[in-house]
């Protein structure tokens, strides 16, 4: 079998045929950031926002953006004709490669851009008629979660708790409040309001979790964004996942325990419906000239 046609450096070329130096940053370092951007039917949904963020990731780490939000959504087009249909997109850009290894940022690198798109696995018909389980642990990453950074290891080892338990996230507890999961955001529902965790530097502020907050005000849900105690988590009507891949889940165990009445919760199904008509919209709608 024939390696997909993946995206580096500007050149469209097989995986396999991809090679990158040991000493680049991203390798040695995790010195980098990413995006993920889901694709249905040839649509970025909401492209531009995950593009605005990757450039704030960047300014943070004080990396060169190489490419403008026009140009990389020019770039992952000339990607996606070779990947038609519901594709998600990996996008990661590093320091790239300096003559040695020395935690100096060296000056005048040029980045390092790799891409890549595999078919988009949204949840099972199952997961989102009866939920998902979740489990909790310490937030022990570190303080700057606000960046989309490749440096992942806080993030793999809090997804294995999880994993090792045959649950599919880790909700993580920071000081006595929710920030957030391993690779989603978290939402609760509390006597009908739908509450989310602050927009700081204790979470990755999603894509997907903005699009809720604007989904919620035009559906007219009550939503606020405030701190949430663990026990208002623990003791939460419901409680959601958002993601690029996860889209809105709800989460209907946690810590082997049933949330609400166990079943997915009536916000979350109108949420749901939301999210879904807002991805038939954009299908729908004409091509970007
Ligand atoms: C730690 C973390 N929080 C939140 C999210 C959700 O972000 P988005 O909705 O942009 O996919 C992700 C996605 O990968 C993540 O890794």
């Amino acid at each position: 079998m024939t390696a997909p046609i993946a995206y580096f450096n500007g050149e469209l070329l097989p995986l396999d045929q991809i090679h990158i130096s040991p000493l680049d940053r991203g390798f040695i370092f995790g010195d980098g950031a990413y995006e993920v951007v889901p694709v249905y039917g040839g649509k970025l949904l909401r492209g531009r926002e995950h593009f605005e963020r990757l450039a704030r990731s960047l300014t943070e780490l004080r990396i060169t953006n190489p490419h403008t939000v026009d140009g990389w959504i020019g770039e992952v087009e000339r990607l996606l004709a070779h990947h038609p249909g519901n594709q998600s997109v990996y996008i990661h850009v590093t320091r790239g490669v300096p003559p040695k290894r020395d935690h100096v940022m060296p000056a005048g690198l040029q980045p390092t851009v790799f891409m890549m798109a595999n078919p988009l696995s949204t949840p099972s018909k199952e997961a989102v008629e009866k939920g998902v389980a979740c489990v909790t642990a310490k937030d022990f990453r570190w303080e700057k979660c606000h960046i989309k950074s490749v440096s992942l290891l806080g993030n793999v080892l809090a997804r294995q708790i999880s994993a090792d338990a045959g649950a599919t996230e880790t909700i993580l507890f920071r000081d006595g409040h929710l920030t957030e999961a391993a690779a989603s955001n978290v939402f609760i529902v509390k006597a009908g309001v739908v509450l989310a965790a602050p927009q700081d530097n204790h979470i990755l502020l999603g894509i997907t979790y903005e699009l809720l907050q604007h989904l919620a005000r035009d559906g007219h849900l009550r939503f606020e964004v405030r701190p949430i105690l663990e026990a208002e988590v623990l003791g939460a009507d419901e409680i959601w996942l958002t993601s690029s891949s996860k889209e809105v889940l709800a989460v209907t165990t946690l810590d082997g325990k049933p949330v609400g009445a166990g079943v997915p919760g009536p916000l979350f199904q109108r949420m749901h419906t939301l999210f879904q008509d807002y991805k038939a919209r954009l299908e729908r709608a004409p091509a970007a000239a």
